[in-house]
């Protein structure tokens, strides 16, 4: 039995059916083939076995399979696995699908890739159960496996940091967005605001934002020798300019 937690944000189903078409937009999934393509270069896997953690609508999971990975996509949200299985059929590729919590996923020496992509990683309460994550993700890697995470970061934040954004929605809307930095800088309370049609709907939810430094020694802290940082998936460098933090770290042979 996983361990009694209190409940946190992301146990929201609702919340990830509402923001949906606005998460995974038609053009954040068709670009997913070319983001495999660059990450597969930068981590250079040894094998073909892929641990998605937090796959959401299985975008790179069945993008993998369609490659001949065998992949196992692991999420808690029941939507967004249910729209992953739908785009895996589509696709005529198997994929496992694990519907779990993050922090309980271990299979040890299993995987020759993990992959935490698009922010999904900083979620909790607890910072102690992030590490739990990395550690759960190290003891899941085969020796010389190799860990790709992709998320914003501190540094990008503080570059780009506005209290108050807004976006038209394709098909009519606008999308609100409030932030705000708390806890000495090290987390983020985000309020979306959506309005539509007269109507409008919010969600709060926050996460602990990381500097690329700060990922460096968790990732260290749990077990990974050789960590690289760059600020993209295409491998540019972690400077002034990088949109993404991106951290790929080897499990020793
Ligand atoms: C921003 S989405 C990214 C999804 C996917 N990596 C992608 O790029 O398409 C974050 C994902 O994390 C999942 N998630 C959030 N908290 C989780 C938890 N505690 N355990 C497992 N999955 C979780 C959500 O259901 C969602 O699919």
């Amino acid at each position: 039995m996983p361990p009694a937690r209190p409940t946190e944000w992301f146990e929201n189903e609702d919340f990830w059916r509402s923001t949906y078409p606005f998460m995974f937009p038609p053009s954040r999934l068709d670009g997913t083939p070319a983001e495999v393509t660059s990450l597969l270069r930068l981590a250079k896997p040894r094998g073909k076995t892929v641990l998605d953690l937090c796959s959401g609508p299985g975008r790179f999971a069945v993008e993998l399979a369609r490659r001949g990975f065998r992949v196992t996509g692991v999420d808690r949200t029941r939507f967004l696995m249910n729209k992953a299985r739908a785009r895996a059929r589509a696709a005529r590729v198997d994929v496992e699908w694990v519907l779990s919590d993050m922090r309980d996923f271990l299979r040890p020496g299993a995987y020759h890739l993990a992959l935490s992509l698009f922010t999904s990683f900083g979620y909790f309460d607890d910072k102690a159960e992030d590490l739990g994550v990395l550690r759960n993700l190290h003891a899941s890697l085969r020796p010389g496996g190799v860990l790709v995470m992709e998320l914003m970061s501190k540094e990008r934040l503080a570059r780009i940091f506005q209290p108050t954004t807004s976006q038209r929605l394709p098909g009519g809307g606008w999308l609100i967005e409030r932030h705000a930095i708390f806890d000495d800088w090290t987390r983020i309370r985000n309020e979306w605001i959506l309005i539509r049609r007269g109507r409008s709907r919010a969600w709060t939810f926050h996460h602990t934002v990381y500097s690329g430094q700060e990922l460096r020694t968790l990732l260290e802290s749990a077990g990974f020798g050789d960590v690289s940082l760059y600020g993209s998936l295409q491998g540019g460098a972690y400077g002034t300019e990088a949109a993404r933090l991106v951290a790929v770290a080897r499990k020793a042979r």
